[in-house]
């Protein structure tokens, strides 16, 4: 299995690309099921939930085409065969329940496997399902899947009680093609969400309201193909203001939109670090002066995004002062407080609340495990100031949804490598 092997390096400095947005593209290629015409998506990360979700949908009969010299995919959906979704392919990733919605749409049935729980929390899809049965789906769960059909979806008003990113997707993508008006209360109002309608819109769906928590969808008889840039990775944007932070180093953090990540800047700015929107993109500053303590509380969006928890547990362990992270999104999502701690750093969870007792010179180098994707990068940036030599194992998580991680990280002066288990001894210390 692949590892990280990682080196204590000095501050980063210089400029960094960031990547289409995963969160984005992912509802998005499940939209291309809405239309028989072919799609373009640019900007298009290459990462392997991007590839997963190419494999579900050709197994339903779609075309898909990567271009990865120029980051797009085309997708034509004309051949769609099955309403069923292979469970081995869907068990890899939970965004396969993005092609739910679509495919009722489209078919007016689907067959999903049960993504299941992970290591962050159970993720249960009570949202989705509640928001679809208001839309006149019939659902049913059995033998570990999801089975829903409707012989025509009716516009409805769809209250949900968690503003949750998934099922906000699926509802606004079921309702594009329903008889009638659908909205939904208390909507996630994530930029992702912005950038699937306005694909969707692109494809000539009528969607007002999105970005904010009342969605208000005009069903319309069918949709056609349309070609569409993926917005900016913000948590990739976010990993690396918190890199330069967290090594105390210089970065411009080229393609950011800062609209996306202004709790980001006003914590990393707490902290003492300097950050400044610049012609050319976002520059953070971790060198001006020490950096201290602040407190955070993850909550949707516009609130701290709960993605990149992890990283800033990983920088607060490495400020002077003691930090407070609430995390009020997922249940379980202090996985990585333990790895952090085999590091070196001094974490103390308690429920949703973790203590960290911060210390410039705190972390040493060690073998750490990634327990999730987000979890997975905190480990690299600690392991970036740990001294001597750190091993992060579990990449794949890592992988899922970061593009380049290290040839990025490297342009920036980082001293990290990808070995596989028996190369790690070729990397000294
Ligand atoms: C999306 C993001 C993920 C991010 C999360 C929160 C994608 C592919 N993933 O995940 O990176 O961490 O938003 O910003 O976009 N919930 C229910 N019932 C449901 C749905 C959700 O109880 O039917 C709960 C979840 O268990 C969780 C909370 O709501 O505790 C937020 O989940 P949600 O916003 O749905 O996140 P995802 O769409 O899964």
């Amino acid at each position: 299995m692949a590892k990280f092997i990682i080196k204590q390096s000095g501050p980063l400095t210089g400029e960094v690309e960031i990547s289409g947005s995963k969160n984005a593209v992912l509802p998005i290629m499940a939209a291309t099921l809405l239309t028989a015409e072919p799609c373009e998506i640019d900007d298009v990360p290459h990462l392997k939930d991007v590839e997963v979700m190419c494999e579900i949908l050709r197994s339903m009969g779609a075309v898909v085409r990567e271009d990865w010299d120029t980051h797009t995919l085309f997708i034509d959906t004309s051949g769609l065969c099955t309403s069923e979704a292979p469970a081995e392919l869907v068990k890899l990733m939970r965004a396969s329940i993005f092609i739910m919605g679509p495919l009722i749409a489209r078919t007016g049935s689907a067959k999903i496997a049960l993504p299941g729980g992970c290591s962050i929390g159970n993720r249960p899809i009570d949202l989705h399902n509640k928001g679809l049965r208001q839309l006149g789906a019939e659902i049913h769960m059995e033998l570990g899947r999801v089975k829903a059909s409707a012989e025509k979806l009716e516009g409805a008003l769809v209250y949900l009680d968690f503003p949750s990113v998934g099922a906000t997707e699926n509802i606004m993508m079921a309702a594009t093609l329903a008889d009638g008006i659908t909205t939904i209360e208390n909507a996630a109002e994530e930029p992702e969400i912005v950038d699937l309608a306005n694909f969707l819109k692109k494809m000539g769906a009528r969607i007002k309201g999105a970005g904010t928590d009342t969605i208000r969808i005009e069903g319309v008889p069918e949709l056609h193909g349309t070609k569409h840039p993926v917005i900016p990775d913000r948590i990739e944007t976010g990993t690396f203001m918190v890199a330069a932070a967290i090594t105390r180093g210089d970065v411009l953090i080229k393609n950011a939109i800062p609209g996306h990540v202004r709790p980001v800047m006003a914590k990393l700015m707490e902290c003492g670090a300097v950050v400044n929107d610049e012609v050319d993109g976002l520059r953070v500053r971790g060198d001006l002066k020490p950096l201290v303590a602040t407190d955070i509380k993850t909550l949707p969006y516009p609130g701290f995004p709960t993605d990149l928890q992890a990283l800033f547990m990983a920088l607060l362990a490495t400020v002077e002062g003691t930090s407070t992270i609430i995390e009020t999104v997922f249940e379980n999502r202090f996985m990585h407080a333990p790895e952090l701690a085999k590091l070196g750093a001094n974490i103390s969870v308690n429920g949703l609340t973790a203590t960290v007792s911060g210390n410039e010179y705190g972390l040493r180098g060690a073998s750490v495990t990634s327990t999730d994707l987000r979890a997975g990068a905190a480990l690299v940036l600690a392991g970036l100031v740990a001294s001597g030599r750190t091993e992060v194992s579990d990449i794949y998580h890592i992988e899922r949804g970061y593009e380049d991680l290290v040839s990025k990280l490297r342009a920036l002066g980082a001293d990290i490598e990808r070995a596989e288990d028996d190369e790690t001894g070729a990397f000294e210390d």
